[in-house]
């Protein structure tokens, strides 16, 4: 298959608190123990009162400008994947290609959930093999502390605010770049995971704020099942598309929702854990940016080098899942 696009640069940005187990156990009747045991997370970032998504964006974009040597000048479009916007409107993304300097290129959010970046690098994907953009920036950024119930130890343990960026441009040799993608939804679940009110379905009013409709709620049970086959079934299909076996990819790059999650794909995929990145024990749960924050990391750990046949997968509220197979 030809290759289109491949990865001119990548960032990431995490606010400085660091919200550790123990400082969750002051506010809810959790501990350092269950918490490790039953999701692998040590530690997580929450953002100062005073930022917003794009104030986490347009860090970890400049990183990803800065290694692709263009400036936010050279861009042809910016996509934002987010559940956590600065507003509703104007979207994250055109917050950005004002203050990043950019010229007036498109500029739009996707909500896909934590499946979002994959939603976003896809369509960048496509839009670039069809020749009419150069460059395009991708960031997922996520602030779910803001939604966070603080009351709910189920959830409140979980999450945490980051933003990863990447930018896309043409495939040069036609070798290293986006081999394939692979993106599915179920609304039919979308109960599972979701926030009730401050859409047009329940607008905010008094009673929906004393009712904590304005936070995510999740059925963890169900989407910890749900996590596990998704992210399989996509690993599946893009593999078996390309004719290749698990054991063919040299690092397996799945949304940081839950270790033993992480682990459980691995293993019914059959391949060892050192083929598995992880870094959900710093950071937590960051939704849109867990995968972009990953990609970004391993890089410069040296677990991705050029030429690595990279499988990143996620998936997220609305439901979504998808999977992106790249050769770095
Ligand atoms: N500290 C201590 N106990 C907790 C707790 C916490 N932070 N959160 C829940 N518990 C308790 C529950 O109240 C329950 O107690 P009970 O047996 O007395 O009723 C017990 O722990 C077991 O709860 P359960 O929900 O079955 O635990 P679990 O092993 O399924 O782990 C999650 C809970 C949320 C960690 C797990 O279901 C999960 O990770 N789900 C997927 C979440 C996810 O990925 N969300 C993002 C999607 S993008």
């Amino acid at each position: 298959m030809a290759v289109h696009s491949r990865v001119y640069g990548t960032g990431m940005y995490v606010p400085d608190e660091v919200i550790t187990n123990q400082d969750l156990a002051r506010i809810v009747d959790t501990s350092d123990e269950w918490i490790v045991t039953r999701t692998g997370m040590r530690e997580r970032r929450r953002a100062h009162g005073d930022q917003a998504a794009s104030d986490l964006a347009i860090p970890a974009a400049l990183a990803a400008l800065d290694e692709a040597g263009i400036t936010a000048r050279d861009l042809d479009m910016i996509i934002v994947a987010t559940v956590t916007p600065d507003t509703l409107f104007p979207s994250t993304a055109c917050l950005m290609q004002e203050r990043l300097g950019a010229r007036s290129i498109p500029a739009f959010d996707v909500s896909a959930g934590c499946t979002g970046a994959i939603y976003a690098i896809s369509l960048a994907h496509q839009l670039l093999s069809l020749g009419t953009y150069r460059h395009i920036l991708v960031v997922g950024v996520e602030m779910l502390t803001r939604i966070t119930n603080w009351s709910d130890r189920s959830t409140c343990v979980l999450f945490g605010d980051a933003a990863g960026a990447i930018v896309l441009g043409p495939s040069d040799d036609g070798v290293h770049g986006l081999l394939g993608f692979h993106l599915a939804s179920d609304g039919g679940r979308g109960h599972t995971l979701h926030m009730p009110a401050g859409g047009s379905r329940m607008p905010a009013t008094r009673d929906t704020v004393d009712r904590n409709l304005h936070t995510l709620h999740m059925r963890g049970n169900e989407i910890y099942k749900t996590a596990v086959t998704t992210m399989y079934d996509s690993c599946k299909i893009l593999l078996d598309h390309e004719k290749l076996s698990p054991q063919d990819v040299d690092v397996y790059v799945f949304h940081q929702a839950n270790l033993r999650i992480i682990e459980a794909v691995g293993k019914r995929l059959g391949v060892s854990s050192d083929k598995v990145f992880v870094n959900i024990h710093k950071y937590g749960n960051t939704s849109s940016a867990s995968t972009l924050l990953a990609i970004h990391e391993a890089r410069r750990e040296g677990a991705i080098k050029p030429g690595s046949l990279v499988l990143q997968v996620a998936f997220g509220a609305g439901l979504t899942w998808g999977g992106i197979l790249w050769r770095w």
